[in-house]
């Protein structure tokens, strides 16, 4: 019994060095090769990048917490949210943006040009005062909207 056990463990941890040794070997021998080149292959890396960037636009999918509030949190807190919330309307959270204002939904997700939030945009009565958004602004109202007003 017990030599059979002191045999087992023998064979066992001579396996084991034998494995580790010949793993150790293989990487050092491999690293060498691919860092030969690093400007060569940064050309095709950056001519890439603005000739696929149009047809990937429409598929970037919308963040409400990244992309939306920041927007909504600069441009409309101030008089829907926080102290104020004129007509009703609070954008200070996803629940009470969808929530709507005293007159009923602001958003229709789905339908962007029904949704009163980008209508009272487009028609330049929001925000009422400050800054305009910029185009790029309203589209990701638009985009988000359009993808279903998601809570993401
Ligand atoms: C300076 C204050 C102010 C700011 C900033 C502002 N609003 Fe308003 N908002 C109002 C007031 C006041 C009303 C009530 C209607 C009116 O007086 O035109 C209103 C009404 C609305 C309504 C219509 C609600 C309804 O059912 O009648 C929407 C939608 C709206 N705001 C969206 C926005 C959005 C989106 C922004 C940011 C881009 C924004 N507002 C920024 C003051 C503001």
């Amino acid at each position: 019994m017990n030599k059979s056990l002191v045999l087992g463990f023998t064979l066992l941890s001579f396996l084991l060095t034998a494995c580790g040794a010949g793993a150790t070997s293989v990487p050092t021998s491999e690293t060498a090769a691919p860092v030969s080149s690093p400007t060569d292959t940064l050309v095709p890396t950056v001519e890439l990048v603005p000739a696929s960037a149009p047809t990937d636009a429409p598929a970037a999918v919308v963040s409400f917490a990244n992309d939306v509030m920041p927007i909504l949190q600069s441009r409309c807190i101030n008089c829907h949210g926080g102290q104020d919330t004129k007509a009703g309307l609070s954008v200070a959270s996803y629940n009470t943006l969808m929530a709507g204002s005293e007159h009923g939904p602001v958003v229709i997700a789905g339908d962007p040009a029904n949704s009163l939030l980008i209508q009272s945009i487009q028609q330049g009565k929001m925000p009422k005062r400050g800054p305009k958004l910029t185009p790029d602004q309203l589209q990701i109202l638009i985009d988000w909207i359009m993808a279903g007003a998601l809570n993401n």
